[in-house]
């Protein structure tokens, strides 16, 4: 079989990129390993895809090469998307701002894919599995479950490592390093971090509580509600913040990141003087967390009217609701992370075409490269920008 160009994996870059080059005239074939295409996307935004953020912009990608997604994502914006969205007629929803959703489910989203690589004259082939990849003068060669394939160029979309029960493999990791390009260290992103010991007890016993906190980490800040699980902190703040985030770090959180506790405590202490620090940690905080705080801080005084707690304790509370510190002692690991901090190095890789420099048959977009996008809609829009620009310069 011979192909104009073949990807591997049919999952949000690949299907983009195919349907596109198809439109274009060429030859297209993706292969993916899995039984079905698009298995991040039916499981993403909760089962309803959060498919890009109209504020998409470079400073929302971590990478070691900060420019190299502009100039994709400025070609490819998120308007075009939804122009895409709209021109299938499939109903979205902005649940936060920015933030686009379909307004039913995420399978609509892989129907649309598939559909535009129908109309694209694009073939996709499921359950095939690649065993070799090899140069062949200016073309590619793969052996696969199928048999021999003839590319004249290849497009590597295989992904990150995130969740392998939905198909994620290192393989575009041991390609690139076949073809003699970096793969930078990997770790999960967007990831629940776990506790230990007697703060994983706390947590877990506050499980299903979320507050709105700001987390601060390594110059980051994120507002977003933290929500505590059985084995440690999840909610978007900590999934946001795990991407910056590296083992043996603490964190500081923000339990009132619109106020300044002392302020609030001394106004509280000169106004209801009668009051127990008790009541008053019970009109800030749900009722569960309130109940811990108390008990986790018995030096606190909260039992007494908050006229006789001294300015001390109203600066130890402060310092702690403004400034909540510790340690997680993980992550929840590839099972549940969304994404791939790190991957293929993007100095040997075109950001015009995506090509690597030097063997421009070879190519590879979206996740599986060191380009990864913060919680929001951000990591379509990549895959798509991505998948767009390298179809583009077929
Ligand atoms: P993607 O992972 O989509 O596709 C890779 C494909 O390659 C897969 O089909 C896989 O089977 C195939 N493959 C891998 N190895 C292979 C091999 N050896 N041989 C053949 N095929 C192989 N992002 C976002 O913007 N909004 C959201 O709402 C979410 N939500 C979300 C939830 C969850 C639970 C996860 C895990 C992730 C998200 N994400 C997200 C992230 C988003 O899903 C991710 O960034 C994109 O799917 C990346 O698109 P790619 O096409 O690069 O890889």
């Amino acid at each position: 079989m011979v192909f104009d160009v073949v990807i591997i994996g049919a999952g949000a870059a690949g299907l983009m990129c195919a349907a596109q080059a198809g439109y274009a005239g060429k030859r297209v074939l993706v292969l993916d390993h899995a039984n079905k295409a698009g298995k991040k996307i039916l499981m993403s935004g909760g089962g309803r895809c959060n498919f890009t953020n109209m504020d998409t912009a470079p400073h929302h990608f971590y990478s070691q090469n900060p420019h190299f997604c502009i100039s994709a994502l400025k070609r490819y914006r998120p308007e075009h998307f939804v122009e895409l969205v709209e021109r299938h007629g499939l109903e979205y929803v902005e649940k936060a701002p920015g933030q686009l959703f379909c307004a039913d489910s995420a399978k609509e989203m892989v129907r649309l894919l598939l559909t535009e690589c129908e109309w694209a004259s694009a073939e996709v082939s499921l359950n095939t599995r690649i065993e070799r990849v090899e140069r062949c003068g200016e073309a590619m060669r793969l052996q696969t479950s199928r048999g021999k394939i003839d590319a004249g160029m290849l497009v590597v979309a295989t992904g990150g490592l995130s969740i392998p029960t939905l198909g994620a493999s290192g393989f575009g990791y041991e390609l690139a390093r076949q073809f003699g390009l970096e793969v930078l260290p990997t770790r999960p992103g967007l990831v629940p971090l776990t506790l230990s010991d007697t703060w994983k007890a706390r947590a877990s016993a506050l499980s299903g509580v979320s507050v709105p906190v700001a987390v601060h980490h390594g110059g980051y800040r994120f507002e977003e509600p933290l929500l505590f699980t059985h084995r440690g902190l999840s909610g978007p703040s900590m999934l946001q913040i795990s991407s910056v985030w590296e083992p043996g770090e603490a964190l500081t959180i923000d339990l009132l990141p619109h106020s300044e506790a002392r302020e609030l405590l001394l106004t509280a202490r000169q106004e209801t003087p009668k009051r127990l620090l008790s009541t008053w940690l019970g009109e800030h905080f749900p009722k569960r967390l309130a109940q811990a705080l108390i008990e986790w801080y018995p030096e606190g005084q909260t039992q007494i009217p908050l006229a006789q707690v001294s300015n001390e304790v109203v600066d130890t509370w402060a310092e702690r609701l403004n400034g909540w510190t510790l340690k997680p002692s993980g992550t929840e690991g590839w099972r549940t992370a969304e994404v791939t901090m790190g991957g293929v190095d993007t100095d040997a890789i075109s950001s015009k075409t995506f090509e690597v420099k030097g063997l421009p048959q070879l190519r590879f977009i979206g996740e599986v490269l060191d380009v990864t996008g913060r919680l929001g809609g951000y990591n379509f829009q990549w895959a798509w920008a991505s998948g767009v620009a390298c179809a583009q310069a077929l």
